[in-house]
């Protein structure tokens, strides 16, 4: 275990490619099997160590909270899913839904001046060994004593939901970044490797989201941050081992479903 105990979770988005259905329903609450997505995320910060949780939130998110207050039911028929096991979380609300940069900076305060973890809200990971996804980044950033980026190779036609990085692989699954790029066009990108949203940052990322001009689509991008951040040290990505599942849009998250149900022993006669 890492010395690294706070993790940010952000999951303020609009949730744009859910629209309609999110107008009122955060599409980190949507039910993967019988747990929320954001629920997984939790269950694997708190698998890797992690003991001070903030979720940041957004406009039409308030739900999200409500989730993670004391209920009646707790407790009763195994209905609470180990919620009381859990550490405190915190929330915070981002005032306007200007960009996964912009959502960051209101962790300034609960990070202070320690390495955190940030993993966004709406990716669950599973894990081929006994260590979690978020394990994985947490050890790298103590050994290379650097910021860690996860990545994974991504089809060449999907490059531009990613943001991509460019490097060189120093050991094997290990590349030290010498440039990040948010969602290129395919023809443009000096890679496949997609950033998959795990990240070890240190507080010196909130002095870069402050350089940085609205990018991509109009948003402060962190991915700008971070090819900021890389002029001044070392950032590495790091392939993991493990499966990830973004439930960001109807298709994947109807796809995770599908497989979390076929492996479930209660359900997967059902599908
Ligand atoms: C965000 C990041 C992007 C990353 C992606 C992973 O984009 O900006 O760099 O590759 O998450 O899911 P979003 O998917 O929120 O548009």
């Amino acid at each position: 275990m890492t010395r690294i105990r706070k993790a940010v979770i952000p999951a303020a988005g609009l949730g744009t490619r859910f629209y309609p259905l999110t107008r009122s329903q955060p599409k980190e609450l949507l039910p993967i099997v019988d747990k929320p997505v954001i629920q997984y995320v939790v269950e694997e910060v708190v698998a890797s160590g992690i003991n001070e949780i903030l979720i940041i939130t957004g406009r039409g998110k308030e739900a999200l909270t409500a989730y993670f207050e004391d209920h009646p039911l707790d407790g009763e028929r195994g209905a609470s899913f180990g919620i009381d096991s859990l550490p405190p979380i915190n929330f915070v609300n981002q005032r306007q839904q200007k960009g996964l940069a912009d959502a960051v900076r209101y962790a300034k305060n609960f990070v202070g001046d320690e390495p955190f973890a940030l993993v966004l809200g709406d990716t669950i990971y599973t894990s081929k060994t006994d260590v979690p996804v978020t394990a994985q980044l947490l050890a790298a950033y103590e050994r290379l004593n650097s910021p860690v980026i996860a990545v994974e190779r991504v089809q060449h036609e999907k490059i531009s939901d990613y943001g991509i990085i460019d490097g060189k692989e120093i050991e094997k699954g290990i590349w030290k970044i010498d440039a990040l790029i948010e969602k290129p066009e395919p023809q443009n990108a000096p890679s496949d490797l997609g950033i998959t949203g795990t990240y070890v940052l240190a507080s010196d990322i909130f002095e870069m989201i402050n350089k940085i001009q609205p990018g991509k689509n109009g948003e402060y991008q962190l991915t700008d941050a971070l090819a900021l951040l890389q002029k001044e040290r070392p950032i590495y990505g790091v392939e993991f081992e493990g499966t990830r599942y973004d439930i960001g849009t109807k298709e994947l998250w109807i796809k995770a479903f599908a497989e979390f149900t076929r492996k479930d022993v209660r359900f997967s006669n059902l599908i």
